[in-house]
């Protein structure tokens, strides 16, 4: 069983990257996993901006990291680029936090121009923690997100099929690749 850490980096609550997140998250209990889900927000503010590892709720969450498979990351675009909020989490993480792990990035904005900020701004933050493999991310428009109340989520279809689809690839890449890992390699 492939385990999920779901990480929020929005600093708004509601939040439509946290409705993403868990639109995300219950497709993965549709498919019979099991997620867990860290908002940043959450976490200690003096801690993170001191980089105070040693904050039990600080120690919690890099614990659920080192713990997790998969990672599915979402942040808010801020000023052409991820979170302020998730990058003082990121900045905690050990060189080498993301061995082994595959991480899908999920991105909400309110301009499509802002689109390649996934790659341009969060891939390689992200491929300098050493994931196995950062799977093709996803950006969804703000306009298509409900952040509460009834039909919290992805309200637009073709937005909700294109994450869902994107999880359900990242799902399979990531049991393979468990499987991989954890199961002798057949000899000819
Ligand atoms: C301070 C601030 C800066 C933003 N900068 C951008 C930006 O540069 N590009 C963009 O596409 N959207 C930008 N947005 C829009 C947010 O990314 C978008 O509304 C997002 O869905 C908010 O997610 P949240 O509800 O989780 O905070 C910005 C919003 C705020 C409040």
């Amino acid at each position: 069983m492939t385990s999920f850490l779901l990480l929020s980096g929005s600093p708004s609550r509601p939040s439509r990257t946290a409705a993403l997140l868990d639109d995300a998250a219950q497709h993965l209990d549709l498919g019979g996993h099991t997620a867990t889900r860290i908002d940043v927000l959450d976490l200690p503010a003096a801690a993170l901006l001191r980089a105070d590892t040693t904050h039990p709720a600080i120690q919690n969450a890099l614990a659920a990291v080192d713990l997790a498979d998969a990672l599915v990351i979402g942040t808010p675009v801020y000023k052409a680029s991820f979170s302020g909020v998730l990058k003082t989490f990121l900045d905690l993480l050990p060189q080498k936090a993301l061995a082994g792990k595959a991480v899908l990035p999920l991105a909400t904005g309110g301009t499509i121009a802002h689109l390649l900020s996934i790659d341009y701004a969060l891939r390689p933050v992200l491929q300098s923690l050493s994931p196995r493999h950062v799977a093709p991310g996803r950006f969804v428009l703000d306009t298509h997100l409900v952040k509460e109340g009834p039909g919290r989520g992805i309200s637009d279809p073709t937005a909700r099929r294109a994450v869902h689809q994107a999880v359900e690839q990242f799902v399979a890449e990531s049991s393979t690749t468990q499987s991989s890992l954890t199961e002798p390699a057949l000899s000819a």
